[in-house]
């Protein structure tokens, strides 16, 4: 990674940066079709079906949904930053697209025929809200959230950026937990074994956990991990982070 100034300064968080470098460009594109191969593979292989869906902090990116989409009926986003939610705000409203050659990726998968334009239209469709969330709270989506709980709860690369510490990853495994229904499945990407990843200048420290740990957290909440995949950091991901691997799982 260059010289970059270290912040945990989630207003300096630049979405276009982010979804450009992680999503967007060809590089990106080999990182990112494994976590999109995992999700599909995810929902399709384990019978993963509800009403209602929350994505926990969203940021700029819908690559989540792009499989999770076609298993449930409303989804809503979430997001800690009001740059995040105002980046999503715009790409519901069709002011942005993502990144078109994810979205192709997907619909390959799947063997569908659709256009890149006509998916993201069906998953706007089942898009009810962008609301804030803080996952650190035990009431991660404020007191004035309706109560209506989810189904299906994904967040990918999240956790790991909001606290600093293994019982501070398992609150947050509690904390989403309530907003989710009794049988739910609660599905998570997370970086394992690293320190940093760049968002433009800046370096944003992220918790170092290990496959273990998260699972012993995952344990002590509740939780039977169902389905999981784990792959190994490549020299693309070491330009803007440092992971040792990344984490992928449904828990029931
Ligand atoms: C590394 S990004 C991941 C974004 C996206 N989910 C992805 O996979 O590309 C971390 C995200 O966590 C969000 N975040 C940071 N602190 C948070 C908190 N306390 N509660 C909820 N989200 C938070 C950030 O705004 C940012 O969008």
């Amino acid at each position: 990674m260059e010289k970059l100034q270290p912040t945990d300064d989630y207003a300096k968080f630049d979405p276009e940066w982010y979804l450009t470098n992680y999503v967007g460009t060809e590089e990106a594109s080999i990182n990112m079709r494994t976590d999109l191969t995992i999700y599909h593979q995810f929902f399709t292989q384990n019978n993963i079906r509800g009403k209602r869906l929350l994505d926990v902090g969203t940021g700029p990116s819908i690559h989540t949904l792009l499989s999770a989409s076609n298993h449930v009926d409303e989804i809503i986003l979430s997001d800690y930053t009001p740059q995040n939610r105002q980046y999503l705000e715009n790409w519901l409203n069709g002011k942005t697209s993502h990144p078109k050659m994810m979205v192709d990726f997907v619909t390959s998968l799947e063997g569908r025929t659709v256009t890149a334009e006509e998916k993201e239209n069906e998953i706007r469709q089942k898009v009810k809200g962008i609301l804030h969330i803080d996952i650190t709270s035990e009431q991660p989506l404020g007191r004035d959230y309706d109560g209506e709980l989810f189904d299906v709860i994904i967040t990918s690369y999240c956790f790991e950026a909001a606290v600093t510490d293994v019982p501070g990853y398992k609150r947050c495994i509690e904390n989403v937990s309530r907003l989710l229904k009794k049988g739910g499945y609660l599905i998570i990407g997370v970086c394992l074994e690293g320190d940093t990843y760049q968002v433009g200048e800046f370096a944003y420290p992220t918790m170092n956990i290990t496959k273990e740990q998260v699972d012993k957290a995952m344990k002590e909440s509740g939780y039977e991990i169902i389905a999981s995949d784990q792959i190994q950091g490549t020299p693309v991901d070491a330009q803007f982070q440092d992971f040792k691997s990344y984490y992928f799982f449904v828990g029931k």
